[in-house]
């Protein structure tokens, strides 16, 4: 087994073209190692802009192997980075742990700004999430979805920080609405569009997502057994010319759960239906145990059933900054043309 210097190195040295295009289009927001495939399980190492973020799942890492993963990093891109250093092995990660191994400077906490395809992203080390605010092995989706959009009206179901959103925004998109029902990821999501002065605004709607696209997709809201549901935005039934469906892998709301392992088809159903004739639904599926070889036969199924056959179905694979060596990876992203 090689040391973690050895893993690093490689993985370094593994991603010098990558790199170089990712800069050429103004992207400063990569991964640098991915320990689960690059020999270091529980680890990852991922740049934004200005910060170099640094995240243990298992274990909390030696004073020596943090000192060793920033310095190698440093010499490599040849420039110095801010240091936060998430803990992710026991409950709070937003904090010190452990001062005496690693204490964040105030600078590297405060709000900065990373690049990706051309555009500016807050960064924020800590924040009241776990997870940092710009998903990184979305990055070619993001791009596909720059690269056609013009003209479109853009659908961003469970927008998180609206990443998506902004890249329709900047590839011309006649409108692009963000659905979410945290009110916190879309307050990100609307800074993410004031660091983009240039860009036409957006719109964002606090919901759940089953109300909302039974709602556009003109389908019955149903509570169960009979239980009063909370309030929800109303909305008109409508179509969109381009639907991006990232849901997360499991949560449970008041109307309905959202399960990615034994329900795709709850969420795919009505962004189906959502989705103009002659339109396109992008849609993901992140987890794991989930086989794109079935999980893409149950989706064209779906459809067919549904009676919108798909007349054309793409993948978008994560960049090479997420190696895969089974070539599975765990995010999946399927292009269906409808
Ligand atoms: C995996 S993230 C989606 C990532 C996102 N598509 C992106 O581009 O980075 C999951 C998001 O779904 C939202 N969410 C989870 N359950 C939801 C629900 N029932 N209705 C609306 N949003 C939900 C969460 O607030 C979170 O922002």
């Amino acid at each position: 087994m090689p040391s973690l210097d050895q893993a690093l190195r490689a993985a370094l040295a593994a991603r010098e073209n990558l790199l170089g295009e990712l800069h050429a289009q103004s992207t400063d927001c990569y991964r640098l190692f991915h320990g689960s495939q690059e020999g270091a399980p529980g680890l990852t190492v991922d740049r934004y802009g200005p910060q170099l973020l640094v995240q243990s799942f298992h274990q909390p890492l030696e004073a020596s192997d943090l000192h060793s993963i920033v310095s190698n990093v440093e010499t490599y891109l040849g420039q110095p980075l801010l240091l936060v250093y998430n803990d992710r092995s026991k409950g709070n990660s937003r904090i010190d742990r452990d001062p005496a191994l690693f204490q964040a400077d105030d600078a590297a906490l405060e709000d900065l700004v990373g690049r990706e395809w051309g555009l500016n992203y807050r960064v924020r080390g800590r924040h009241a999430g776990q997870d940092p605010l710009l998903f990184l092995d979305l990055r070619n989706a993001r791009g596909w979805v720059k690269a056609n959009s013009a003209g479109k009206s853009v659908l961003n179901l469970f927008a998180y920080t609206c990443g998506v959103g902004l890249c329709a925004a900047a590839g011309g998109a006649r409108e692009v609405t963000n659905l979410d029902f945290a009110q916190g990821n879309l307050v990100v999501g609307r800074e993410n569009g004031a660091l983009n002065p240039e860009l036409p605004t957006m719109q964002f709607i606090q919901s759940d997502y089953f109300p909302a696209i039974r709602q556009w997709a003109d389908l019955p809201i149903s509570s169960r057994r009979g239980q009063k549901l909370p309030n929800y935005p109303r909305l008109q039934p409508r179509q969109f010319d381009l639907v991006f469906l990232d849901p997360p892998a499991w949560a449970k709301s008041a109307f309905g759960t959202v399960d990615l392992l034994r329900d795709y088809q709850s969420l795919l159903k009505p962004a189906l239906l959502a989705t103009a004739e002659g339109g396109t639904l992008v849609c993901c599926n992140n987890l794991a145990k989930v086989e794109m070889s079935e999980w893409r036969a149950q989706v064209l199924r779906c459809a067919e059933k549904l009676g919108r056959p798909v007349q054309d179905c793409q993948v978008i694979a994560p960049a090479p900054d997420f190696p895969s060596h089974d070539a599975r990876p765990p995010l999946k992203t399927l292009i269906l043309q409808l």
